[in-house]
């Protein structure tokens, strides 16, 4: 027992672990380092359960075309940075359409003011936002992607904590009114990475205009790098490193000996900024290639996506339809 590993229960199964991505539009750097690399990292330890949260993503796109797009290129990006299929099972919200079923009994069970408090209610509401329904009800959608598939971690950032809350509080609930039938899901607050900065020094966010998409073109990196600001220093000056908004997103890529050298580059001095941007294009060429060719040959195989999200959706329909015909039981509507 002792040496058990923490990704595996006491017969040594592997945890679950399951979580949604909403779609956003062009993923970039931040989101790559802050979140999405995470889910490569963690998909050998876990049985893993990956969706595309399309439902979710209704209750703020209401454009067809948008909201196909949208699905399509959260799996292309997953797939593109190394999600493996023969691991994880990815699939698309929507093609488990009895979280919708399994949100309705949860609606039944949770009290109005209870969703009041949730902190993105509060949110819309304090900006005075038309709020729908299905925004006011999304933490329940959630809690219900969750305690279908019987998860056991919920990997998310930190503004998600809540939700994850939500969830416990709701499997409570049910199994106190109905007797036990959800597992207790734990939440897993994302390493700390420090905040990446974009190509002004402020947060890496598209609303800031200051990102280097993950799957940017030659071209646009270089744009990117050159808008980067630097101080006057001459080239023989020796710069801190610490003080530099270019080392900040260099650093990112390199780890051991890379680092250091680029490091004592800016310390020793002898290094204009004129190199170290080229230093940083060609870093990031070499990062962002690999990836952005693989999205784009993934691009052109869209039928092989598309078996990718129906095999994956397939396998966490049947877990849902078995979870549901529990459900169903215990509420009383299956009668026959
Ligand atoms: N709400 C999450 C977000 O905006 C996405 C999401 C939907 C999710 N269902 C989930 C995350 C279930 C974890 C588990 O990022």
């Amino acid at each position: 027992m002792s040496n058990l590993k923490q990704s595996e229960n006491s017969h040594g199964v592997r945890k679950i672990l399951v979580s949604g991505v909403k779609p956003t539009g062009r993923v970039h750097i931040g989101n790559y380092f802050g979140a999405m690399k995470q889910f490569i990292d963690l998909q050998d330890k876990y049985e893993s359960y990956i969706f595309i949260a399309d439902y979710h993503a209704m209750t703020t796109v209401q454009n067809r075309a948008e909201l196909m797009q949208g699905i399509i290129d959260v799996a292309l990006d997953y797939l593109a940075i190394g999600l493996d299929p023969k691991k994880v099972t990815l699939f698309k919200q929507s093609d488990v359409p009895q979280v919708a079923e399994l949100t309705w009994m949860f609606n039944c069970i949770t009290t109005v003011p209870y969703l009041m408090r949730a902190h993105a209610y509060k949110d819309a509401e304090a900006k005075n936002k038309e709020i729908n329904v299905g925004l006011f009800d999304y933490p329940l959608l959630m809690a219900s992607d969750i305690l279908m598939q019987n998860a056991d971690i919920v990997p998310i950032g930190q503004d998600q904590k809540q939700h994850v809350e939500y969830a416990r509080d709701t499997a409570q609930k049910f199994n106190r009114i109905y007797g036990e039938t959800f597992k207790m899901p734990e939440h897993y607050i994302l390493p700390k990475v420090e905040t990446i900065p974009g190509t002004d020094g402020k947060k890496m966010s598209k609303s800031n205009e200051n990102i280097i998409p993950l799957f940017a073109t030659d071209e646009e990196i270089k744009k990117a790098v050159m808008k980067i600001p630097t101080d006057s220093k001459g080239v023989d000056e020796a710069k801190n490193p610490d003080e530099s908004l270019l080392f900040a997103i260099h650093k990112l890529l390199l780890d051991g000996e890379a680092l250091k050298n680029l490091e004592n580059k800016y310390i020793e001095g002898g290094m204009g900024y004129k190199e170290a941007k080229e230093l940083l294009i060609k870093d990031l060429t070499n990062f962002i290639k690999p990836m952005r060719e693989k999205r784009e040959m993934l691009a052109q195989d869209m039928d092989t996506v598309f078996d990718i999200l129906k095999t994956g959706g397939k396998r966490a329909f049947m877990n849902a339809e078995k979870k549901m015909k529990e459900v169903r039981e215990k509420v009383g509507v299956e009668i026959y």
